[in-house]
C-alpha cells in the first residue's frame, strides 16, 4: 500500500530577495510545499532556476501585499493547489527614512499600508483555512526595531511596533484553534533592504534641520552592514522555529539586535538614552 506523505505547505511574501527569497529555499529544500511570492515576478529568475536546478516543490506566485485582489488571487491558488496552508510568512516590507518632521502623512500611511495593513490584509485571510484545519503557525517579521526606538526611521520603527502589537494579541486570540503566532526580529542584515529604503522627499532638499544627524544615521548603517547578519541566518532561525512542538513567542536574529535589546532591559531609560544619542545621533 501506498504510504501519502503529508508535506507542509508555505505561504511567503516578499520573496524576490532578502529574507524571503532565502526562506523559501530553505523551507522547500527542507520537505516544505513552498509558494513564493512576490509583486513583481519579473524578479523571479533567480529563485525559479534554483528551484528547478534543485527539483524543489516551489512554485512562484504573484502577490503584492496592497493590493487586495492579488492576495485572493494568490491564496486561492494555494487553496486549489495544496488544499491547505501549514505555514504563513508575513515578510515583504520596506523602510521609510527621515525624521518625522521631514515626512509627510502620505508617506508615513504608505509605510504602514505595506509593513502593518499589508500583514493584517493577508493574515486575515488565511485565519480561517488554518483555524478549519485546526493548526498553522504565522511567523511575522518584525524587526529589534519593534522593540526599540530609532531616530530617522520613526515610521518604520511604528510599523513594526504595531506588529508586534498585533502579533502578541493574535497569539491569545488562535491559540484555542491551534494556530501559533511567531515574531521574529532580526537586526542589520544583509539585504536589499537598505538599498530599497524610501527616503522621504523633504529630507533630501537643502535646508532641513535633519539633514546631519540623517547623514551620520546614513553613516553608521553603512558601518553596521558590513558586519550584517546573512538572511539565511534568518531562514534557518525560521526553519528551526518551525520545527518546534512547542516554540518561543519571539526570536532575535544577530549580535547587533540581541546587545541592543540588552542593553535597554539593563539600563535606566535615562542611561539608555545617553547611549543610544552618543552612538546614534
Ligand atoms: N534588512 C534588514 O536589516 C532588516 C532588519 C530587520 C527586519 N527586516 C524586515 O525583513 C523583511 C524583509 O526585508 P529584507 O531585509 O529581506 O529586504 P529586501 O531584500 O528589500 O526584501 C523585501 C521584500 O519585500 C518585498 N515587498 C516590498 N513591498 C511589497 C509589496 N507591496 N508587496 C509584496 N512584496 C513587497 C520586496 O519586493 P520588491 O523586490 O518588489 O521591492 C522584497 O521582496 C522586511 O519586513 C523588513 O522590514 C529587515
Amino acid at each position: 500500500m501506498a504510504i501519502m506523505v503529508m508535506h507542509q505547505v508555505a505561504l511567503i511574501t516578499g520573496c524576490s530577495s532578502g529574507i524571503g527569497y532565502e526562506t523559501a529555499l530553505t523551507l522547500a529544500r527542507n520537505g516544505f510545499q513552498t509558494f513564493a511570492t512576490m509583486r513583481d515576478t519579473k524578479k523571479s529568475n533567480s529563485l525559479a532556476k534554483t528551484s528547478e536546478k534543485e527539483k524543489l516543490a516551489l512554485k512562484i506566485l504573484e502577490l503584492d501585499v496592497n493590493d487586495d485582489k492579488s492576495i485572493e488571487n494568490a491564496i486561492n491558488r494555494v487553496k486549489s493547489e495544496a488544499k491547505r496552508i501549514d505555514v504563513l510568512i508575513n515578510n515583504a516590507g520596506y523602510g521609510l527614512v527621515g525624521f518625522f518632521e521631514d515626512l509627510t502623512l502620505d508617506e508615513i500611511r504608505n509605510q504602514f499600508e505595506t509593513n502593518f495593513f499589508g500583514v493584517l490584509n493577508i493574515t486575515k485571510k488565511v485565519i480561517p483555512i488554518m483555524r478549519l484545519q485546526k493548526s498553522g503557525t504565522i511567523v511575522n517579521i518584525s524587526s529589534g526595531a519593534g522593540q526599540v526606538g530609532f531616530p530617522g526611521i520613526s515610521a518604520y520603527v511604528s510599523t513594526k511596533f504595531a506588529v508586534e502589537g498585533f502579533s502578541e494579541s493574535l497569539m491569545y486570540e488562535l491559540s484555542p484553534f491551534g494556530i501559533k503566532v511567531i515574531i521574529i526580529e532580526p537586526g542589520v542584515l544583509k539585504t536589499n533592504f537598505f538599498r530599497n529604503c524610501v527616503i522621504s522627499e523633504e529630507s533630501t532638499k537643502n535646508g532641513s534641520p535633519y539633514s546631519r544627524p540623517l547623514d551620520k544615521i546614513q553613516k553608521n548603517i553603512d558601518l553596521m552592514q558590513e558586519h550584517a547578519t546573512s538572511p539565511t541566518d534568518v531562514a534557518k532561525m525560521i526553519l528551526q522555529v518551525l520545527s518546534n512542538d512547542e516554540p518561543k513567542q519571539r526570536y532575535i536574529v544577530g549580535n547587533d539586535v540581541a546587545m541592543i535589546l540588552e542593553a535597554k532591559r539593563n539600563l535606566s531609560d535615562i542611561e539608555f538614552k545617553k547611549m543610544m544619542m552618543q552612538n546614534i545621533i
